[in-house]
């Protein structure tokens, strides 16, 4: 279970998170008008901090939201030195919303956003050990689910149904078409191909989901960005979920279909073991 952060960071200071507050006139509580980044640490060391600011920058400028990223990075690192994390795995939060204002739809004529950081350990050991079972639903979200904006209910309301039924994670479906998990990117070995979504309106540009990509390059391995559909999953050998948190973790089933025989894959495996290298250097000295 997530736990409380210690302290945490809202818009230039540092509370216990018991002591933190924001105006009921928050935009980001009373519309979702706003985004967030988890990025992931390893022994305190971040993973990929300058692609999560990227991503950031890029979800602010889609929803014209002027904030300087660049006060981010001292800010991240403080919240791990001040919740003790500087040894431990963990993920910082990060979160930008439009600010305060009366409320109404359209932007207010002048506000400060509000920003909310903080750190909390995660255990990331042992991820290439997991294996688990997803199902699919009908993506019921927005077409811009490219922007990692703080609304997040279609993703919360399916992610319940998930813990209930007692399964990893539920797949989005637009069209017959795999898209993505509530919380993760989704990818397919189809004929030793590597095949995810393309990175368009309908997906997030995972941080994972690139770095397995970039690992594909290095290591050989044949990838397309190309849907794939409900039908063609008989025809699938492996699959894996990509996340900061969830790192690479092995599929066994999609509803009730079982790939290469309960076992995670040889494809999926070279993966993980390039991720282990990637964030755990030194493993496999
Ligand atoms: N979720 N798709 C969705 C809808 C996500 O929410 C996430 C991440 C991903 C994977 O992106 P990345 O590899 O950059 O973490 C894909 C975060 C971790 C969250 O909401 O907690």
């Amino acid at each position: 279970m997530p736990e409380f952060p210690c302290v945490v960071y809202l818009n230039g200071k540092w509370l216990l998170h018991q002591e933190a507050r924001i105006s009921v006139f928050d935009r980001g509580f009373m519309l979702g008008d706003g985004t967030y980044e988890v990025i992931s640490f390893y022994e305190g060391r971040f993973f990929h901090f300058e692609d999560h600011i990227g991503r950031l920058q890029y979800s602010l400028s889609q929803i014209d939201l002027a904030f300087d990223t660049s006060v981010l990075e001292k800010l991240c690192e403080e919240a791990v030195n001040r919740n003790a994390l500087t040894d431990s795995d963990g993920a910082v939060y990060i979160q930008i919303t439009r600010g305060i204002a009366p409320r109404q739809h359209a932007f207010p004529a002048s506000v400060r956003p509000t920003c909310l950081i903080y750190a909390i350990p995660v255990a990331l050991g042992d991820f290439e050990k997991r294996q688990v079972t997803v199902k699919t639903v009908p993506d019921s979200r927005w077409s811009r689910s490219d922007i990692k904006g703080i609304s997040l209910l279609p993703n919360v309301l399916v992610s319940e149904q998930a813990r209930k039924e007692g399964v990893f994670e539920y797949i989005f479906v637009r069209k017959g078409m795999i898209t993505e998990g509530t919380h993760t990117n989704i990818f397919f070995v189809k004929n030793n191909i590597l095949l995810t979504h393309p990175a368009d309106h309908h997906v997030l540009s995972g941080i994972g989901r690139r770095v397995v990509l970039d690992l594909c390059k290095e290591l050989d391995i044949s990838f397309e960005e190309k849907p794939v559909s409900l039908s063609e999953l008989e025809n699938v050998q492996e699959a894996f979920l990509t996340g900061t948190t969830t790192q690479i973790t092995s599929v066994i089933k999609m509803d009730d279909i079982i790939f290469n025989e309960g076992k995670t894959g040889t494809i999926t495996r070279k993966l993980q073991q390039g991720l282990i290298g990637l964030t755990r250097p030194g493993y496999f000295v």
